[in-house]
């Protein structure tokens, strides 16, 4: 195993796209950022030197940070942030894991243009347990806001309105084609007849689920959030934000010129999506003055199509990756997912919009909860988050406005060291029904079942997965539905829990776990690096 090492040097730069220009947070001036790359078994260390106006803070999305939430980055969670003028150098090793995954800011909303992938290339001497492509690349899919996007977190939090949506998706920073000022902006992939390729694709954006298509190509997904799955061929993909996705390309189609784009799924009524992004699979030899092939891609309210593209992931579960799905559950919890308002006179409406769990509007605290946890700091957390919602009801029915209440808090669950939690995250219609990715950090879990309506505790176990689950560390909770995962408590640490699309997660749909110290030392946190940002 190697010492990997990074410097990641956090500044403003002058970027324009959609023939706006502005200032963006970047680092090292690149937008998207800079690639990690590191085999399995690597240590890796990344120096973050915070030279912007804003308080920063990186996470590793999907890496698991055994016992090691100190370099798990999100603000107030597990560190402070590091200050403008300061620096913070995340000392991580990366075992166990190999695949795509992506790291990005974990304050505000700077995660729009903070960002890049993370590829983890399997032990020296390891193949892929699926064709060797001849080359890989990169996609990561992203949003662009013509306007400087912490103004809009403001006016979505001041005012209690929802913030104006993104102006562009973008696959690898460009918005491609169908914008105005495309000519430098568009991300075209060079390809040649008849190699394989792997396309590591990454969900960077804010606020929207992606369908992604290639025109004339069928892709093979080989892994997802850096677990290899059972491959299998469609047309197009869903990713939703934090996620990410491995597939196989093959250049096997006439020489020839071929878009590939993503667009919003939402299985809400939304104004009309006018940001598909597009790319370019531009076959080699051929003249740029082509114009491409569209691809087919499923209407943005395509919900069947999502409910059997998330059926056909399985864990690889060979003898060499087994599934080591836990079959016996030791904590049963049931967390209710709200929208609500509650009473703001400063705003607008009167109103500011609310996200809880289990009516519970999660509230920052001030100093992180891990150092609050690890040094036994009072009165920052309490542990007494509820198990189960504090009244059942029809979740996806009519709603009952006592529900409507959410009380504040930054209450945490307390889960025992080493134990099998199952988690059923149940989607309600308190304001309105969405679809919403939950993100777990410091560990993967596995999928074990989803469906629309009330989860029935009887029947619906019944049918989970046992044998072959998908393994993520996001997945997406369906509209005026239910999705059940399951995980071993084996990381101790303070582990934050939320809802990846930024709007909600500002509005306080998150809670974090305390998974408890195991009795040997191997099972403990560790201690603080000395250069932990203080509080
Ligand atoms: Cu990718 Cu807590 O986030």
């Amino acid at each position: 195993a190697a010492v990997k090492k990074y410097h990641f040097d956090v500044q403003v730069k002058n970027v324009s796209r959609l023939c706006h220009a502005k200032p963006i947070v970047t680092v090292n001036g690149r937008f998207p950022g800079p690639t990690i790359y590191v085999r399995e078994g690597d240590r890796v260390l990344v120096n973050v030197t915070n030279y912007a106006q804003y308080n920063m803070s990186i996470h590793w999305h999907g890496l698991k940070q055994h016992r090691n939430g100190w370099a798990d980055g999100p603000a107030y969670i597990t560190q402070c942030p590091i200050q403008t003028g300061n620096n913070y150098v995340y000392d991580f090793n990366v075992t166990g894991q190999r695949g795509t995954l992506w790291w990005h800011a974990h304050i505000l909303w700077l995660r729009a243009t903070v960002h890049g992938a993370i590829v983890i290339m399997p032990k020296q001497g390891t193949p892929y347990p699926f064709s060797q492509p001849q080359m890989e690349v990169n996609l990561v899919l992203g949003e662009w806001w013509n306007a400087d996007v912490e103004k809009i977190v403001e006016q979505g939090n001041d005012m209690g309105l929802p913030p104006n949506m993104s102006d562009a998706h973008t696959i690898n920073g460009k918005p491609g084609p169908l914008f105005p000022c495309y000519e430098k902006h568009t991300y075209a992939l060079e390809v040649e007849q008849g190699k394989t390729y792997l396309l590591r694709i990454v969900n960077a954006a804010l606020n929207d689920e992606l369908f992604f298509s290639i025109a004339g190509h069928n892709m093979t997904v080989v892994e997802v959030d850096a677990v290899y799955v059972k491959p299998f061929t469609t047309p197009t993909i869903l990713i939703a934000p934090g996620q990410t996705t491995n597939v196989l390309v093959r250049a096997n189609q006439a020489p020839g010129r071929y878009f590939m784009a993503t667009r919003t799924f939402m299985d809400v009524p939304l104004p009309v999506d006018n940001k598909t992004a597009t790319a370019i699979l531009q076959y080699s030899g051929v003249p740029t003055t082509i114009i491409p092939v569209f691809p087919k891609l499923p209407p943005p309210n395509d919900t069947s199509f999502v409910m059997s593209y998330n059926r056909r992931l399985r864990s690889l579960n060979s003898q060499q990756f087994p599934a080591n799905v836990p079959l016996k559950v030791d904590r049963k919890l049931f967390y209710i997912i709200g929208l609500g308002t509650n009473p703001c006179p400063t705003c607008l409406n009167g109103t500011r919009l609310t996200a809880s769990l289990n009516n519970i509007s999660f509230v920052m605290p001030e100093i992180a909860l891990l150092q609050a946890h690890y040094s036994g700091i009072n009165g920052v957390f309490t542990t007494d988050f509820p198990d189960r919602p504090p009244i059942p009801f029809n979740y996806t029915g009519v709603p009952l406005t006592a529900n409507l209440k959410t009380a504040k808090g930054t209450r945490l669950s307390k889960i025992a060291f080493n134990s099998t939690v199952e988690l059923v995250l149940q989607d309600t219609n308190l304001l309105t029904v969405e679809s919403h990715p939950f993100h777990l950090h410091g560990y993967n879990f596995f999928v074990m079942g989803t469906g629309i309506g009330n989860f029935d505790p009887v029947k619906d176990p019944a049918k989970y997965n046992l044998v072959d689950p998908p393994e993520r560390n996001t997945v997406g909770v369906p509209t005026g539905g239910w999705t059940a995962i399951r995980f071993r408590a084996d990381n101790p640490g303070v582990w934050f829990m939320h809802c990846h699309l930024e709007l909600h997660t500002g509005w306080g749909l998150k809670t974090a776990f305390v998974v408890e110290d195991g009795p040997a030392p191997h099972q403990a946190i560790l201690p603080p690096p000395k250069d932990l940002p203080p509080c």
